[in-house]
């Protein structure tokens, strides 16, 4: 490697690095902000254009005025979004009646590989109202900024495609909007159905 490229190497590395912690900075911040309180993160969410897994142009009023849990994440994972979408399935099945007033909302942080049909076939697999949310490579930038979502792609050369790398959080969004609460992996679907039960 000569000196130029080695330079321009270092740079991307440390450009990698200081958006890394930078997501990871405000992931913590409305972590401590949502635990902290019942409502309110400060600069969460806002207007976006997407497509829902039946081909419907959508926007944030379609959802506005409903309780929400929302989760990002790729329907290639192969562990950690299949286990957490489960997990909400099983949170809004336990819920019941409660439940049945949460919309559940699956948003794809791979729009490349993510088409409407492949989400379709996705969300089928678990909650029936489930819905999936794709896009172009800017719209889905777009609201995973907005919902303070770090992603990145991933090249792994044992594998013939590449990954995704990004944080895992399931949402709680009140009808104004307001981020409620955020669940984390090591969260039981026992300790979410508790919380939630109590929150509406
Ligand atoms: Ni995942």
């Amino acid at each position: 490697m000569n000196k130029n490229k080695l330079r321009v190497a270092l740079i991307l590395i440390v450009g990698l690095g200081v958006s890394a912690l930078i997501a990871f900075a405000q992931i913590r911040g409305i972590e401590r902000q949502a635990t902290a309180s019942t409502v309110v993160a400060d600069n969460f969410g806002g207007p976006f254009e997407l497509t829902d897994h039946t081909g419907r142009a959508v926007t944030e009023k379609d959802f506005s005025g409903q309780w929400r849990l929302m989760y990002f994440g790729f329907t290639f994972c192969p562990a950690i979004c299949p286990t957490e979408l489960a997990k909400m399935t099983e949170v809004l099945n336990a819920l019941g009646e409660k439940g049945e007033q949460i919309t559940p909302i699956f948003i794809t942080i791979d729009p490349e590989r993510d088409t409407q049909k492949i989400m379709a076939d996705y969300v089928s697999l678990f909650h029936p109202r489930l819905i999936g949310l794709t896009g172009t490579p800017d719209q889905i930038a777009e609201i995973a900024k907005a919902y303070k979502v770090y992603y990145a792609k991933v090249d792994d050369p044992t594998l013939s495609e590449y990954t995704m790398d990004h944080s895992s959080y399931i949402y709680l969004i009140d009808p104004q909007d307001n981020l409620h609460a955020l669940y984390k992996i090591d969260q039981t679907a026992d300790e979410v159905i508790a919380d939630i039960s109590a929150r509406l």
